[in-house]
C-alpha cells in the first residue's frame, strides 16, 4: 500500500513539474498582462488539483487501507469462527467422552450388583469355573460374607460331569489318619492334593446353597461307580453337622441314605444312634447311625488287606461291609451350576 502511496505521489509531482515547465515557456512569451494574477491563479488551481488528487489518494489509501483492514478483520473473524468452532468440537468431544465414562461407570456398576448376588462372587469351584477358571487343581477361595466362609483352600474338579466340583473330601494315598477328634473334623486335615476331610464347618457354609453331592469311589480292580445326591447339606456345629441327603442317583448303591438325618460323631464324641460307640468301633467320623451302610472316613487298608475289616472305607452297596475301597473322592456343586 505504502509503495503504491510513493508511486502515485512521485507520478503526481512530475505530473505538476511537467505542466509548470510547460507553461513557463508560454508565460515568458506572452506579453505580460497581469501576470501575477494569472500565475498565481494558475498556481492555485495547480495547488487544488493536488490537494484534490492528494486528498483523492488519501481516499484511496484509506480506501485500501480499510479493505486490507477488513480483509484482515475478515480473517481473523474466519480464525475467530474456526477457534471457536474448534473449542465447540473439543467441548462435545469431552462432554462426549464424560458420558462414556458415565456410561462405563454405570455399567459397572449394573454388573457389580448383578455379581454381588449371583455369578460373580467367588465362593466356591463353581463360581470359578463360570469365572473361566478350567483346569482342575488347587485353588484359594477368599472369604465370603454371604456364606461366612474364611478364606479356604480347596481343590476343584473342572473336568469331571461338568466341572464345577468342590473337593470335600479324598481317599487315595493312604498316609492320613482318618480316625480324628471332632475339632479337627470341623477344621479339616490332610492335604488338599492328598488325603484330606474339608472340614464339617466349610461343608456346612459351602451348602448353605442348594447343593449336589458326588461321591466317586474305585475299587482295586481299577473298576468305579458312583452315587449322587441332588440335594445334600450338612446342620450347623450346634445341630451336630446333621446330614440331609435327598434323590440318589447313580451306580454304586445309595447306601448314604442309612445315615440320613443323623449327627455327625467322631472319637470322642458320640453322636450316633446306638449304645455302641461307632465313631470308636469305625474308627472315623460319620454320620453314624448304628452303624454304617457306609463308612468312606474309615481306614485305608492297601490291596490284599483290603477285604479283612469292617472299619474300611467301604459302601455296602457295591462291595459288602468288608472291602475297602482304593479310592473316594466326595465333592459338591450348586444345583443351579450350569456347566
Ligand atoms: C476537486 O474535487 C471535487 C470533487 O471531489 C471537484 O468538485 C472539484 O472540481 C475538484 N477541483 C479541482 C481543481 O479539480
Ligand atoms: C443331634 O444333635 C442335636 C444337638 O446337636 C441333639 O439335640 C439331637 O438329640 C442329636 N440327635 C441324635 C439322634 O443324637
Ligand atoms: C432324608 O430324609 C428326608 C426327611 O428328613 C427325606 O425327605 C429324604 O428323602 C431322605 N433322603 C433319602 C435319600 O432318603
Ligand atoms: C427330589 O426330586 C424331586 C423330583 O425331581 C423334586 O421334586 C424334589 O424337590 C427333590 N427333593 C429335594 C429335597 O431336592
Ligand atoms: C465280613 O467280615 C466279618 C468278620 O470280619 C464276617 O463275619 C462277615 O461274614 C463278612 N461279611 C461278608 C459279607 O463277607
Amino acid at each position: 500500500m505504502s509503495l503504491l502511496t510513493v508511486t502515485l505521489s512521485v507520478t503526481l509531482l512530475l505530473l505538476v513539474l511537467t505542466e509548470a515547465w510547460a507553461q513557463n515557456p508560454r508565460k515568458r512569451l506572452a506579453p505580460p498582462k497581469p501576470p501575477k494574477a494569472q500565475c498565481c491563479d494558475e498556481v492555485r488551481s495547480l495547488k487544488l488539483q493536488v490537494a484534490n488528487l492528494t486528498s483523492l489518494l488519501e481516499e484511496l489509501g484509506r480506501k485500501q487501507e480499510t479493505d486490507l483492514m477488513n480483509v484482515v478483520r475478515q480473517m481473523i473473524e474466519l480464525d475467530k469462527q474456526n477457534r471457536q468452532q474448534e473449542s465447540r468440537v473439543t467441548e462435545a468431544e469431552s462432554k462426549y467422552s464424560e458420558i462414556n465414562n458415565r456410561v462405563e461407570i454405570m455399567q459397572l456398576q449394573a454388573a457389580q450388583s448383578v455379581t454381588q448376588t449371583t455369578s460373580d462372587a467367588i465362593y466356591d469351584c463353581a463360581s470359578l469355573y463360570t469365572k473361566n477358571y478350567k483346569i482342575s487343581g488347587e485353588y484359594k477361595l477368599p472369604a465370603d460374607d454371604f456364606l461366612g466362609t474364611p478364606e479356604i483352600d480347596v481343590f476343584c474338579d473342572m473336568e469331571s460331569n461338568g466341572g464345577g466340583w468342590t473337593l470335600i473330601q479324598r481317599r487315595k494315598v493312604g498316609l492320613t489318619s482318618f480316625n480324628r477328634d471332632w475339632k479337627q473334623y470341623k477344621n479339616g486335615f490332610g492335604t488338599i492334593r492328598g488325603d484330606f476331610w474339608l472340614g464339617n464347618e466349610n461343608i456346612f457354609r459351602l451348602t448353605r446353597q442348594p447343593s449336589i453331592l458326588r461321591i466317586e469311589m474305585e475299587d482295586w480292580e481299577g473298576q468305579t461307580r458312583y452315587a449322587e445326591y441332588s440335594y445334600f447339606t450338612v446342620k450347623n456345629e450346634l445341630n451336630s453337622y446333621k446330614l440331609f441327603i435327598a434323590n440318589y442317583s447313580g451306580n454304586a448303591g445309595d447306601s448314604l441314605r442309612y445315615h440320613n438325618n443323623t449327627n455327625f460323631s467322631t472319637k470322642g464324641k458320640d453322636n450316633d444312634k446306638c449304645v455302641d460307640d461307632c465313631a470308636s468301633l469305625r474308627k472315623g467320623g460319620y454320620w453314624y447311625n448304628c452303624c454304617t451302610d457306609s463308612n468312606l472316613n474309615g481306614v485305608f487298608y492297601r490291596y490284599g488287606d483290603h477285604s479283612k475289616s469292617t472299619d474300611g472305607i467301604n459302601w455296602y452297596g457295591w462291595h459288602g461291609p468288608n472291602y475297602s475301597l482304593k479310592r473316594v473322592e466326595m465333592k459338591i456343586r450348586p444345583q443351579n451350576f450350569q456347566p
